[in-house]
C-alpha cells in the first residue's frame, strides 16, 4: 500500500526542496501516492485563502503531510504563520516538534519542543491600541497535560537511548508559574523513569551549551518559545539550518503528522536553483520513520551522510541520489 502524502509544498524555496525530498524518497524506494496542497503566501495574495477549515478536514485523510515552506514578504507577519502552519500543529494535535541534529564531531542530540502552547496559544491582545496609553499583552498558556505529554514523550525517547539521558530546558528562575509547572510535572514523571538520567538547565545557559559543550545533550525538552529558539541555534552549530530536519508528531495518531525542514522560505534566494535540500530529504526520512518505514528512512539518511552542506540545490540533489543509487548496489 503506498503511503499517502499531501504535500504542501508552499512559499519561496519550499517547492524546490519538497520536489528533492520525493525524488530521493522515491529513489530510495518509498511507495508514494502524493496529492499537492496549493497553500502558503502566494495562494493568499491569490484569493484571500490561508487553510480554510475544509481544507484541514480533506488533510485528516492522509498518512501525513510533507511541508516545504510558508511565507512571504508580501502577506503580513502572522498570517500565514498562525493561519496555516499553526493552525494545522493545533487543530492536528501535532504536540511533539522533534527537532534532531548530528554536529561535525558526529555527536548526536535532538530537542522536543512542545508544540501546542506557551506564547504560540495566541492568549493575549490590545488595550487602546495606536494610543499613547496603549497595553498590548501576550500571555503564555501552560497546561498539565501538556508539559506532562510532551515531558513524557522525551523520557520514553530518553529511555530508547544510549545514555538515557534527559534535559528539562526552562527559565524556571524567573517563569516562577509556567517553570514551575514544568519542573514539577518532569519531576513527577521522572519517577516513573528511574532509568534515566535527568539535568536541567535554564535556557540562557543552554544557549551556552549548546555551542560550547553540546556533548552534555542527548535528549532535551523544552516549551514551545524556548525550542523554536533554541532549535534555530542548534541548527547553526549542527552545520547550518540547511541541514536541519524536523516533525511535527501527533504520536497518538488520532491524525496525520506534519513533517518540514527547520528553515524558512528564503525569499532571497528561492527560483535560484541555490536552496540546500538536504533539511526537506532528511525531514522526508522522519516520516518515513513514522509510518514505519524504517530501512527506506534508513537508506534516505545514511544517502545524506558527507553530502556537502552547500552548494546548488541540483548537485546536492544528484550526490544524495548518487548515493542511493550506490547504496542499492
Ligand atoms: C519554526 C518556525 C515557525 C515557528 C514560524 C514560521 C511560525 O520558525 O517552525 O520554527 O515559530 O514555530
Ligand atoms: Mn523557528
Amino acid at each position: 500500500m503506498p503511503h499517502k502524502i499531501a504535500v504542501i509544498g508552499g512559499d519561496g524555496i519550499g517547492p524546490e526542496v519538497i520536489s528533492v525530498a520525493l525524488d530521493v524518497m522515491r529513489a530510495a524506494g518509498a511507495d508514494l501516492d502524493t496529492t499537492d496542497f496549493r497553500l502558503g503566501g502566494f495562494r493568499y495574495l491569490e484569493d484571500g485563502v490561508v487553510l480554510p477549515d475544509e481544507t484541514l478536514e480533506e488533510l485528516r485523510a492522509y498518512d501525513a503531510i510533507l511541508l516545504g515552506a510558508v511565507g512571504t514578504p508580501e502577506v503580513p507577519p502572522g498570517v500565514i504563520e498562525r493561519g496555516l502552519l499553526l493552525k494545522a500543529r493545533f487543530e492536528l494535535d501535532l504536540y511533539i516538534n522533534l527537532r534532531p541534529f548530528v554536529l561535525p564531531d558526529g555527536h548526536e542530540f535532538v530537542v522536543i519542543r512542545e508544540n501546542t502552547e506557551g506564547t504560540y496559544a495566541g492568549e493575549g491582545g490590545f488595550l487602546r491600541k495606536g494610543t499613547a496609553h496603549e497595553i498590548a499583552t501576550q500571555g503564555s498558556v501552560n497546561t498539565r497535560k501538556g508539559a506532562e505529554r510532551c515531558i513524557r514523550y522525551g523520557f520514553e525517547l530518553a529511555q530508547s537511548r544510549e545514555r538515557k539521558h534527559l534535559t528539562l530546558v526552562h527559565k524556571t528562575n524567573v517563569l516562577t508559574f509556567s517553570g514551575d509547572l514544568w519542573e514539577r510535572t518532569f519531576e513527577e514523571v521522572a519517577v516513573e523513569y528511574p532509568d534515566v538520567e535527568t539535568a536541567y538547565n535554564h535556557v540562557d545557559a543552554a544557549c551556552i551549551y549548546f555551542v560550547e559543550d553540546p556533548t552534555r545533550y542527548e535528549v532535551v525538552v523544552t516549551d514551545n518559545l524556548f525550542g523554536d529558539i533554541l532549535t534555530d541555534l542548534g541548527g547553526a552549530v549542527a552545520g547550518g539550518i540547511g541541514l536541519a530536519s524536523s516533525a511535527n508528531l501527533n504520536p497518538d495518531r488520532s491524525a496525520p503528522s506534519l513533517f518540514e525542514p527547520v528553515h524558512g522560505s528564503a525569499p532571497d534566494i528561492a527560483g535560484q536553483g541555490l536552496a540546500n535540500p538536504t533539511a526537506a530529504v532528511l525531514s522526508g526520512a522522519m516520516m518515513l520513520e513514522f509510518l514505519g518505514d524504517v530501512e527506506t528512512a534508513e537508506r534516505v539518511r545514511a544517502a545524506c551522510d558527507g553530502i556537502p552542506s552547500s552548494g546548488p540545490t541540483e548537485e546536492i540533489a544528484t550526490a544524495i541520489l548518487g548515493n542511493i543509487s550506490q547504496g542499492a548496489q
